[in-house]
């Protein structure tokens, strides 16, 4: 979708908002799938209200984009424009154990600064990608932990209220992938509070993690993580792998053959063929075991 009018045009400097015309999402995304469309970088959190009722109040749809490592996104001009925060310097300021990171900054990078600065807890997350506002809005985890646990205060646009919001870490309800969040929240900034543990420790943790990560998934391929939740009790990836399902493909899409709940883009799949990838492997894991996997990977399709 192309924004052309004049007025919401003129209004985007004011609001702090940079328009990149066009934008290919298969840039933006760990996939390297998705289509083309209008793309609002917002540079101030207090042009976030403006800017929505701008868009809203002139039927231009909008979807909010994070680092792009877990979202599959439909092929061609897209009938939406998408917003996206702006990384901000410094990306997180340390205060005794707490450390309050910008929702735009990379997770991996975070993970790391903390370290060097002696503060701990979050070494399970340091392989996966994306951003902090993208972790914690599916409450990110790995390796027995999970970013909610550190959590203590949130700012947000609050989608309901139309505003921006602070909520406190007992407001939010932090589950397995899935927060108390509404989808069309925006998170905007995030104070963790981390237990305190020299660095050298920390590294070893990281590396233990690393060592496994790569041991066990396709690291280097185009990916969006996991494709599917696992099933109480069960491991989608173990139920996929039982199947003799690695390796099957739908044109570029393709189950790794190092972890089969990871769906590669091997060259230049669609995102038709990797959503026919994914029919075809819920289809039978649900004729094999009897379960319905649900998608861990947002998808947007409409
Ligand atoms: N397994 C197989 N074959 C496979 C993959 C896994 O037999 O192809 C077996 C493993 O041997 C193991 C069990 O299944 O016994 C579980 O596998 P793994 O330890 O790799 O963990 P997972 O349950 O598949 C979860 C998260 C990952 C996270 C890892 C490590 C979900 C959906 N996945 O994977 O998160 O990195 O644990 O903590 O919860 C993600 O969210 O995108 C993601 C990759």
């Amino acid at each position: 979708m192309r924004i052309e009018d004049p007025k919401i045009l003129a209004a985007l400097p004011e609001l702090g908002v940079e328009l990149r015309r066009g934008a290919a999402l298969s840039s933006e995304t760990s996939l390297g799938i998705g289509g083309t469309t209008d793309l609002l970088l917002i540079r101030k959190h207090a042009g976030i209200p403006g800017l929505l009722q701008l868009l809203d109040s002139n039927g231009v749809t909008h979807k909010f984009l994070g680092g792009g490592s877990n979202l599959l996104v439909r092929d061609g001009e897209l009938p939406w424009v998408v917003t996206q925060l702006a990384r901000s310097e410094p990306e997180v300021t340390l205060d005794g154990n707490f450390a309050q990171v910008d929702a735009a900054a990379d997770l991996g990078r975070t993970v790391t600064f903390c370290a060097k600065n002696d503060l701990g807890g979050m070494e399970g997350l340091i392989g996966v990608p994306g951003t902090v506002g993208g972790a914690l809005r599916m409450n990110a985890g790995a390796y027995g932990m999970q970013i909610g646990t550190y959590v203590r205060e949130v700012k947000l646009y609050r989608a309901a209220e139309r505003r921006l919001e602070i909520l406190s870490g007992e407001q939010i309800s932090f589950e397995y992938r899935h927060t108390s969040f509404a989808p069309d929240d925006m998170m905007l900034a995030v104070k963790l509070e981390l237990p305190s543990k020299p660095f050298k420790e920390i590294l070893q943790g990281i590396r233990i993690c690393n060592e496994k990560r790569r041991a066990s998934q396709p690291l280097g391929q185009k990916s969006a993580g996991c494709i599917f939740k696992n099933p109480p009790g069960a491991s989608a990836g173990r139920m996929i792998d039982e199947l003799g399902l690695k390796g099957l493909s739908v044109g570029d899409a393709r189950v790794s053959d190092r972890h089969a709940n990871f769906f590669v883009n091997a060259g230049s799949a669609s995102a038709a063929d990797m959503l026919s990838l994914i029919g075809d492997v819920r289809e039978r894991v649900s004729q094999a075991f009897g379960v319905t996997l649900e998608h861990e990977v947002v998808l947007w399709l409409a």
